[in-house]
């Protein structure tokens, strides 16, 4: 069972953590607040933010986050099919990418999965404000890493850029895998995209 409370106060962490660029986004604003928007609506503003999104994550230099992953994750495999409704990452539309090794495993959204090593997961993410403006949110990254390599998050390694582009540092125990064991490790620590927005494979 995920537990609510712990959920909330560390979505609230990361969202406190994320650096917010005043990206100019005027002619993609919906007008209204998130919780009004329909997954069409959602999809629409993510449609309209897609190019500058990706813009933003793969500007500078990414230091210890291989850049190849930010520059490529548009021509991975899509998981969500449209922009996953806020709850979690700080109250924010999300959306999933899944590289060629682990395309297939993260697809069944399997209880109990087996993931590749050299999988690597992208979830973009924006938020749309109660005055109905939209902004960038980071981006969020997993990489499987050989089995031993980091034994304390379950050989997960987690990163996040900021959407100008720079890396973020994050305590990475505290503030990405603690979440995903506590509630996912019976799930390989996938949370997978909510049930609707699922893209099977
Ligand atoms: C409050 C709990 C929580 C915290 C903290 C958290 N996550 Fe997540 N994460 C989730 C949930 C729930 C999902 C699945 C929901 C979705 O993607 O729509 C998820 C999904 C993901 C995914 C897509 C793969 C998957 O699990 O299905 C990535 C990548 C990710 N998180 C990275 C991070 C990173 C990096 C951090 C730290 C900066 C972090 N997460 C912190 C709860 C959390």
């Amino acid at each position: 069972m995920i537990k609510a409370e712990h959920l909330a106060a560390a979505a609230a962490l990361v969202g406190s953590l994320a650096v917010s660029a005043p990206a100019a986004h005027a002619a993609c604003d919906p007008g209204k607040a998130a919780s009004e928007l329909t997954g069409a609506e959602a999809q629409a503003v993510y449609d309209c933010i897609a190019a500058d999104l990706h813009k933003g994550y793969a500007t500078g230099d990414k230091r210890w986050i291989d850049a190849g992953f930010v520059r490529d994750y548009r021509d991975w495999t899509r998981a969500s099919s449209l922009p996953a409704a806020p709850g979690f990452h700080g109250e924010r539309f999300l959306v999933t990418w899944v590289n060629p090794t682990g395309a297939d495993a993260y697809l069944d959204y399997a209880e109990d999965p087996i993931i590749p090593s050299g999988t690597v997961i992208a979830k973009e993410s924006f938020a749309v404000g109660d005055d109905g403006k939209v902004h960038a949110g980071p981006l969020f990254l997993m990489q499987k890493v050989e089995a031993g390599v980091s034994p304390q998050t379950d050989d997960w390694y987690y990163m996040m850029v900021a959407p100008d582009g720079a890396p973020v540092a994050v305590e990475v125990m505290s503030a990405c895998s603690e979440c995903h064991q506590a509630n996912f490790a019976h799930q390989g620590g996938l949370g997978y995209p909510v049930e609707e927005a699922r893209i099977a494979r």
